[in-house]
């Protein structure tokens, strides 16, 4: 692919930065969740650039970005009443609908289906992007395929400098995890990736919202094409350890937690809780290691913290579970698929 110039702007070039989108460029810029990178829904050949910049599959569809309610119609077919009730409560927000596409939407954003996935997000600077570009803007995560999603421009600059047209400068981002998706387009409404807002919380607007988990229904992962790719993984060996919390302390004694090979590995910890004391035994020291405050900066802190283990050159990270409630859900499936185990 084409070698550009990666462009950065601050917060206060906004407007140059929708130019430039407009016109076709690639333009990666925050979002309430991840870093986005976007491009002109309208424009075919800046999303063909967008798959190769990521070195995305093809059957990937990405999500519409639009600032506005007035443009959904010009992307969605149909917006039902169950939609409404959910943009009603979550717009703008870390809420992605699947929707039926309109037909003047090109299929290259859906990956081939007939639906289209579409947000409004929170973010300021991502509003008066829109707003400015004046269309609807295709945006998956800002980072290479297959890798952590990107939680600050840094690390955005670290996976597409040169594959890119521009950037915008802002602060790492306050969720840290990607937005909820829900599929409308069914006779139940079903969460294909869990995020920032719980399925408690949708449930609550739409009682009869269900949970699609990948082992079980093969009809909802064809539905799905993003859980089918490997996601989020660091270059180090990801290692999920279960939630301290449950855990009976006798028990850290009897399970090999770093796997075979790996017991002169170089390690680092993430949790809620400090490291157990069981790995000290083995006399090998941590590299780093991280106890967060609460879920939120857990979640806010993972793929920040993957990218720098990588920089330390570390070999494995055992990241702690959390509970399965809140958005404690998209965390610890997010830490499975970096494993590799979902
Ligand atoms: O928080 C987010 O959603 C971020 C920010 C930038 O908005 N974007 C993001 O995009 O995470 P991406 O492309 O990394 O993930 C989009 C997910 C994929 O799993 C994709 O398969 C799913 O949404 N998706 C998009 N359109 C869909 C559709 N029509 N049907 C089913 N799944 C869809
Ligand atoms: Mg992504």
């Amino acid at each position: 692919m084409n070698q550009r110039v990666t462009q950065r702007f601050d917060v206060s070039q906004v407007h140059l930065a929708a130019e430039l989108l407009r016109d076709g460029k690639l333009i990666a810029f925050p979002t309430e969740t991840v870093y986005g990178l976007g491009a002109n829904a309208w424009n075919e050949s800046a999303i063909a650039d967008l798959y190769a910049a990521k070195g995305r599959p093809s059957d990937n569809p990405l999500i519409v970005h639009v600032g506005s309610m007035d443009q959904i119609r010009a992307v969605a077919r149909d917006v039902p009443e169950t939609a409404l009730r959910l943009i009603h409560r979550f717009w703008p927000g870390p809420l992605t609908l699947v929707l039926p596409k309109h037909r003047d939407l090109s299929s290259r954003v859906t990956g081939g289906l007939d639906s289209v996935g579409i947000r409004i997000p929170k973010h300021p600077t991502a509003l008066a992007l829109l707003q400015s570009a004046g269309v609807p803007v295709v945006a998956p995560s800002a980072n290479r395929s297959g890798r952590p999603s990107a939680t600050t421009w840094q690390s955005v600059v670290e996976d597409l400098h040169d594959r890119i047209d521009g950037v915008i400068m802002d602060a790492p981002t306050t969720i840290g995890l990607e937005s909820t998706v829900v599929d409308l387009t069914q006779s139940h409404p079903v969460i294909l990736r869990a995020g920032a807002i719980s399925l408690e919380a949708v449930q609550s607007v739409v009682p009869e919202t269900i949970e699609a988990t990948s082992g079980t229904d093969t009809q909802i992962l064809r539905r799905s094409p993003g859980t089918r790719h490997p996601h989020y993984q660091p270059v180090a060996k990801v290692i999920l350890h279960p939630w301290c919390g449950d855990v009976p302390t006798q028990l850290h004694h009897v399970q090999p937690w770093i796997g075979e090979g790996l017991e002169d590995a170089s390690r680092a910890w993430i949790g809620l809780h400090a490291p157990p004391e069981t790995f000290a035994a083995d006399g090998i020291p941590w590299t780093a290691q991280e106890r967060c405050a609460s879920v939120e900066h857990y979640a806010q802190r993972l793929y920040a913290f993957f990218r720098e283990m990588d920089h330390a050159g570390v070999d494995c990270i055992v990241c702690e579970s959390v509970p399965e409630d809140g958005i404690g859900r998209a965390l610890n499936d997010r830490m499975q698929r970096a494993a590799g185990r979902a």
